[in-house]
């Protein structure tokens, strides 16, 4: 009896701990800048990531699950983890084009996009299979 006694104040004061955490931070860190309200910043890269490949010609080569003369961004997703390296990688290739990776034909270049940009898309593509970037 005075064991779970002790056990349940353990919990109260780690549960109130947690609980006043973010005053903490706000007072240490200021406020965090707003992306978007409630969302993870990893999150509204994603979400800018697919308004950019919307915005440009990706959909003429690209369907999110069916190949039609580029992969099936879905299995691109598949092939590469999602990890800072391969972001940096996929928006090269987004930007230089590519070849030999997935057949004979070969992806043109955008090089009128930036690397931000770039790399938005390919956490887009990424995000596909429901991987989530490493915080
Ligand atoms: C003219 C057709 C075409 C367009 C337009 C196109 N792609 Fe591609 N894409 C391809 C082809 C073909 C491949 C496979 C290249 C290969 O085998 O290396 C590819 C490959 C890729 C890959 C995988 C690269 C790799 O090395 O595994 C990504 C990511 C990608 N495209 C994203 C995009 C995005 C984002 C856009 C829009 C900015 C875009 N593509 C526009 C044809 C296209």
């Amino acid at each position: 009896m005075k064991g779970r006694t002790i056990l349940f104040l353990i919990t109260v004061t780690l549960v109130g701990a947690c609980g006043s955490k973010p005053e903490q931070n706000k007072e240490e860190y200021g406020e965090p800048q707003a992306i978007s309200e409630g969302v993870k910043v990893s999150e509204d890269l994603v979400a800018q990531g697919a308004a950019l490949v919307k915005k440009n010609d990706c959909n003429t080569c690209h369907h999110a699950t069916n190949q039609i003369v580029g992969p099936a961004h879905m299995e691109v997703a598949k092939k590469y983890a999602f990890t800072d390296e391969n972001i940096k990688l996929l928006a090269e290739r987004i930007i230089k084009g590519g070849s030999g990776v997935w057949g004979q034909v070969p992806m043109t270049p955008h090089s009128g996009l930036s690397q931000s940009d770039a790399e938005k898309m390919a956490r887009y593509v990424l995000s596909l299979d429901g991987e989530k970037e490493p915080e």
